[in-house]
């Protein structure tokens, strides 16, 4: 019998994902360590200034001071991390209350659950509202998160092509022995930055009598109405039947939750397992959150300056003769060959200063790699100008190079 830790030295040793030659790059990028001050745009790293472009703090409401200083009262007056119990023993307390009346508001909906994290929200919603005999329809790039709840429900789960209504619909016809189907997508695809057409999602699960779960994790606080997410976006709200969502991207803080009709939600509160089997989130973290929703429903300011630095970045680097894919959000994608996104990332940190993150298989595909660069709304013009020149010289050197990879 082969000893169960056999693959984690089969892994070290020789990683299926990255040639053997980029290995020594890809440890160090991936094992680099973050300045403990660490929102941006500007970061200092070993003493040296850089800029950075890889959070998901659109708004820049992470380094909010008044937000900070909810967060930071609320741990003088009960401990850093009260209430100690899971949310059904000891950890609910008013603050929590509060906090699921203010996401319900936000979202619109009759009710709502905060989970300590988004991924514990994805997983424990989905884990038990699906059982075995139902089928769970995903997108091929939906989430992780989303994809191991499915796992844990025990569901039948099928993948459509990504964003491909017609595979959906091929599938959808065919699934005529389900129980019950839910459709899950994301409102908007971390890696590809593309929005899930909401509006043609809901004409299928309306004509074949589903349900439809959006992970709006990139998408609220982001677009919409007051920052509503992309259901918001294409009007569609109240046609989703679970809106489910991170406060560790535009809201800036950790946690997560669920939204939908109260009787939906009473029932995840007594069976998801990320929910009843787990610490509740501290109360600093809960009132800062509740803090930073407010002021992220009246940021419309902010929010205009993220698409504004969008524009400019993602026209600057489609100018440069980059592909970025079919974003439509501030995730952009600069797409490289093989392992080559290592190198990008790597020269933009050494030679200019600039702090961006390469993904590798399995964050893409195998044999592709991109440089994920999220312009937030604390960056300026001229953050935006110095990364385009830097890419700008990258891009040239490339050309240059005998085997160009842009
Ligand atoms: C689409 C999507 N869903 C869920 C999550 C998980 O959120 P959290 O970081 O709160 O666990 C993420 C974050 O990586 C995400 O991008």
């Amino acid at each position: 019998m082969k000893d169960i830790f056999a693959k984690c030295e089969a892994f070290l040793a020789r990683s299926k994902t990255v040639l053997a030659g980029d290995q020594a790059l890809a440890t160090q990028l991936f094992t680099s360590v973050s300045p403990e001050e660490n929102a941006g745009p500007w970061i200092e790293v070993n003493g040296r200034k850089m800029l950075q472009f890889s959070t998901n703090d659109y708004l820049g409401l992470a380094s909010n001071p008044e937000v900070r200083k909810v967060g930071l009262d609320l741990a003088e007056r009960f401990g850093l991390c009260s209430p100690m119990g899971s949310r059904v023993l000891t950890g609910t307390t008013e603050h929590h209350l509060r906090l699921e009346r203010k996401v319900a508001e936000f979202k619109r909906t009759e009710a709502a659950l905060t989970f300590a994290t988004g991924s514990n929200a994805m997983m424990g919603a989905l884990a038990c509202v699906a059982h075995q005999r139902d089928t769970l329809i995903m997108d091929q790039y939906a989430h992780a998160s989303l994809v191991c709840g499915a796992k844990i429900s025990g569901a039948k789960t099928l993948f459509f092509r990504h964003n491909d209504m017609q595979d959906l619909e091929s599938i959808l016809r065919k699934e005529t022995d389900a129980r019950s189907i839910a459709i899950v997508v994301d409102g908007i695809y971390s890696m590809q930055g593309d929005m899930a057409p909401l509006d043609e999602l809901v004409e299928l699960k309306k004509k074949y009598n589903v349900r439809l779960f959006v992970d709006d994790a990139h998408g609220n606080g982001v677009c919409g109405d007051g920052g509503r997410g992309t259901a918001a976006h294409y009007g569609v709200e109240d046609e989703i039947d679970l809106h489910m969502g991170t406060f560790s991207k535009a809201v800036g803080t950790i946690g997560g939750f669920v939204a939908g009709p109260k009787v939906v939600l009473d029932f995840i509160r007594y069976n998801a397992p990320t929910f009843l089997f787990t610490k509740a989130m501290p109360i600093s973290i809960v009132g800062a959150t509740e803090k930073a929703i407010d002021l992220l429903m009246d940021a419309d300011d902010r929010r205009a300056k993220v698409w504004e630095n969008t524009k400019r970045l993602q026209d600057g680097v489609r100018e440069l003769g980059f592909s970025i894919g079919e974003t439509q959000s501030p995730i952009t994608p600069i797409k490289a060959k093989g392992s080559d996104a290592l190198y990008i990332a790597d020269e933009l940190r050494r030679d200019y200063g600039i702090w961006a993150v390469p993904v590798i298989y399995p964050g893409v595909h195998l044999g592709t790699s991109i440089v994920r660069v999220i312009p937030t709304a604390n960056h300026t013009e001229a953050d935006i100008d110095h990364l385009l020149d830097a890419l700008g010289a990258i891009h040239r050197k490339m050309a240059l190079a005998p085997q160009a990879s842009v």
